[in-house]
């Protein structure tokens, strides 16, 4: 099969790989018709995800047609088309019983901290991903759910992560109507953060990016207010200033490890790798969020870093939550607002990137070139 494989730091480009075979009674491979790239692909992208090893195929946003079926498969058969959640989860163990999908117990030998993640680096459990024409799936009475008839593909594809990730932003600020939201970064993620935060009730929703294009879809796919940091000398005095001094109620970071905006922490760490990368959006996140307010992390951060404000998160008595979304967990409600028309994710897909053709939308993804905002990825086959 065709399949992206990583090379080294921004060194993508695409192979001929065995098809992957079934391991375990409960796999399933399935043959991908849409995939896309992730925020998160580029940490891996950059060189900033330990164990990130050459050989590896990312890629944990994917639909498909499952091709094969291991003997204890029960809830899918041949010819089905599935969306596959990022996460990969048993289902059973302490965690998953709990709705914790992506904290899932028996999934990753590598690390305890962490569950397992397709395409994510052997930190995560050295699942290949589905940046390819095919894909073992773990697991796959557990994670995947047959398409419904009435989605679309683009829809379906994003509902894989990035979209269920932005709405679990909104939900872990545990907004209450009226609250004033501020979200850190107009990426995929973001956007949907911003645009759910409504569905949650604000009262004001205000996105913060420095690329215009992004902040301009902020406004469209989000209705909110808009904040260019590049041109403040201090986003945080803006974001106290446009809220009566006293800083937002909830505040969402939607950045992560690899933030823009502070030279030091820049060059301490994506140059020197002195620390696994820069604090700026959470610190921004703690400043401007008002005393006893929420911070809600789903940017994604990975090994440990200096100068974090956690102090002041004391001091201020603020609520901070955080986690890699389980994805699964979100769908019926999710399920609904795409049928209903308030959500289409499919509006945030700027870019239709062939297979083979992938290592040039990892470039343009990465370096926020052409008004990418969220590149699918189309194996030939598909
Ligand atoms: N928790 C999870 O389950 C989960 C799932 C998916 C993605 N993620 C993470 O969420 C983050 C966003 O993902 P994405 O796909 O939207 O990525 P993206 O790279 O497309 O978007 C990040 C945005 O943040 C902006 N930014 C950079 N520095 C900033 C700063 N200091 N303040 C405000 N904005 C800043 C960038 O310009 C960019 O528009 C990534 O860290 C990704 O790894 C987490
Ligand atoms: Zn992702
Ligand atoms: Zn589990």
């Amino acid at each position: 099969m065709r399949a992206m494989v990583y090379r080294g730091p921004y060194k993508v480009r695409v192979e001929e790989k065995d098809v992957p075979p079934i391991e375990h009674p409960n796999d399933a491979i399935v043959r991908v018709t849409l995939g896309a790239i992730c925020g998160s692909d580029l940490h891996l992208y950059h060189g900033m995800m330990p164990d990130t090893r050459v050989g590896m195929t990312f890629g944990h946003e994917f639909i498909g047609v499952v091709e094969q079926v291991g003997s204890s498969v029960q809830n899918l058969k041949v010819g089905d088309r599935v969306m596959v959640p990022f996460n990969i989860f048993c289902g059973t163990c302490w965690f998953c019983a709990r709705g914790l999908y992506s904290n899932c117990h028996n999934v990753n030998p590598n690390a305890t901290a962490v569950g397992g993640i397709y395409g994510y680096s052997h930190t995560c459990g050295g699942y290949d991903g589905g940046q390819a024409e095919y894909v073992r799936v773990p697991f796959a009475d557990v994670g995947p759910t047959i398409i419904p008839d009435w989605m679309h593909d683009e829809d379906a594809v994003l509902l894989t992560d990035a979209v269920p990730t932005g709405y679990f932003g909104a939900q872990l600020g545990d907004i209450v109507e009226g609250d004033v939201v501020v979200v850190f970064g107009a990426g995929p993620v973001g956007l949907v953060a911003a645009r759910s935060a409504w569905l949650m009730g604000a009262g004001r929703v205000i996105v913060v990016d420095h690329l215009e294009y992004r902040l301009e879809k902020a406004r469209t796919f989000a209705q909110a207010e808009i904040y260019n940091f590049a041109e403040y000398d201090d986003i945080v005095v803006e974001m106290k200033k446009t809220t009566g001094h006293l800083g937002a109620d909830v505040v969402i970071d939607a950045v992560g490890a690899e933030a823009d905006g502070n030279f030091l922490q820049h060059v301490t760490s994506a140059k020197l790798k002195l620390q696994g990368g820069s604090p700026v959006a959470l610190n921004w996140a703690i400043d401007s969020v008002r005393k006893g307010g929420t911070v809600s992390v789903v940017g994604a951060y990975g090994p440990l870093f200096s100068a974090v404000k956690f102090g002041d998160a004391l001091n201020k008595g603020l609520t901070l939550r955080m986690n890699q979304c389980p994805v699964k967990r979100q769908w019926p409600r999710l399920f609904e607002h795409v049928r209903n028309g308030y959500l289409v994710p499919r509006d945030l897909v700027t870019h239709r990137i062939p297979l083979e053709e992938i290592a040039e939308g990892y470039h343009i993804f990465s370096a926020k070139l052409d008004g990418c905002i969220k590149p699918l990825v189309v194996p030939a086959a598909a």
